[in-house]
């Protein structure tokens, strides 16, 4: 099935199907961070007051649904019991009294939606799990980059520091992980252990980029792409699809269904990143809530400069030096706008969703894995 032809599938909203757990997710995340010290609260709070897009759990709800009717591995039992992950997280394990799980626990139940498709409570809270994750992740990032603004507000190093920046990622991390063991399940645990590793790893590739400049000609050339690829699987990727794998992991899929998930979650990462880094020549600030043309400022040659590169060979010194010198990254800039080098990224993007989708298509068909087509189509036209 081609992208035009799933055009065709019938429309279905996500809001219609994961509006109302998408609505409480904020609130619960809320709950889970908790802090003994109001002002860490508030820097670990920061960034879920902005408008997030919060695709991370739109993504882990909706495979929950789709895997929901796929098939099951023969020994995996339905528990009833969420009582360890409703039980409410204190800075001070003392302080818990049962009158504490009675009032501020936050209470599931597995919900049912149309189809016979449904979410566990476990599901849920690993969308919250995912975006704690990825925000922590965005706190380090800020500092890192010395970015001013993010999600259209003050980014919380230009707020509070980066000293209390960081902690408050830290924070977000040691809670998300909290959560994430009272899941029960050491295989969930694993797979979203193994994004963070790989967040800081792709951070580590972005930022020393060892691979550039190493080798001349056409090889360097693909070096530094299969390089830049790799390190956008680390950065982007890897969250995207071991949270999608570890939401059809909890809710017992077999082996091939959360394969299955996991590739489409990684094309769709990978198309989500290219993405990013085509509209950060394309977009103004304004619309992204955040420093537009920021890559060329931090000397990261992404997508749209190596392809055109292809085509100008005479931004292999800009590229190797990192644009540090007065009027590189004006140069590199027009090289691009003059090249098919953003042309070629959105391909390279639509290549993947197209791969995302040929995944999604090995389940069986619902509401919800139309969403998720659609999803996926949408990637492709977003402008922030
Ligand atoms: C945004 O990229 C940043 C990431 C996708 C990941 C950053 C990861 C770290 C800083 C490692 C630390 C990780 C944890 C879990 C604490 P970008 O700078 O290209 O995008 P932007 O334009 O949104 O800033
Ligand atoms: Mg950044
Ligand atoms: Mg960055």
């Amino acid at each position: 099935q081609s992208l035009v032809e799933t055009e065709t599938e019938r429309m279905i909203d996500p809001a219609q199907l994961v509006g109302r757990d998408l609505w409480e997710l904020k609130g619960n995340i809320g709950k889970l961070l908790g802090s003994g010290h109001p002002f860490l609260d508030t820097v670990a709070k920061h960034y879920f007051s902005g408008e997030g897009k919060y695709v991370r759990p739109l993504l882990v709800l909706l495979v929950a649904q789709a895997t929901s009717i796929a098939p099951k591995q023969p020994e995996w039992v339905h528990s009833q019991d969420y009582q360890s992950i409703d039980t409410p997280i204190s800075h001070n394990l003392e302080n818990i009294t049962s009158k504490d799980t009675f009032d501020r626990g936050i209470h599931y139940t597995p919900s049912m939606t149309n189809q016979g498709c449904s979410i566990l409570p476990t599901q849920r809270r690993l969308a919250e799990i995912s975006e704690m994750i990825h925000t922590a992740s965005l706190l380090h990032d800020d500092v890192i980059d010395a970015s001013e603004t993010r999600r259209n507000l003050p980014s919380a190093n230009a707020s509070f520091g980066n000293k209390m920046a960081v902690l408050g990622g830290d924070f977000l991390l040691a809670r998300a992980s909290i959560a994430l063991a009272r899941l029960r399940n050491a295989e969930c645990t694993e797979l979203m252990a193994t994004c963070i590793a790989n967040l800081v790893e792709g951070e580590f590739m972005q930022l020393k980029n060892t691979q550039d400049g190493k080798t001349a000609g056409e090889k360097g050339k693909r070096n530094t792409f299969d390089y830049y690829m790799e390190k956008t699987y680390m950065k982007t990727g890897s969250l995207i699809a071991q949270s999608c794998k570890a939401s059809a992991v909890l809710g017992g899929s077999t082996h091939e269904v959360s394969d299955i998930v996991y590739n489409f979650g990684r094309h769709l990462g990978l198309a989500f990143q290219l993405i990013d880094d085509m509209l950060d020549f394309t977009v103004s600030a304004a619309d992204l809530g955040k420093p537009a043309g920021a890559d060329l400022k931090l000397g990261l040659a992404t997508a749209p400069v190596l392809f055109a590169w292809e085509e100008f060979p005479a931004l292999e010194p800009l590229i190797k030096r990192k644009f540090s010198e007065e009027g590189d990254e004006e140069q590199a800039r027009l090289y691009v706008y003059q090249s098919d080098g953003l042309k070629k990224t959105l391909g390279l993007a639509e290549k993947h969703c197209q791969l995302a989708i040929d995944s999604l298509n090995q389940l069986p068909p619902s509401d919800a894995r139309s969403a998720l087509i659609q999803l996926t189509q949408k990637l492709l036209t977003r402008r922030s």
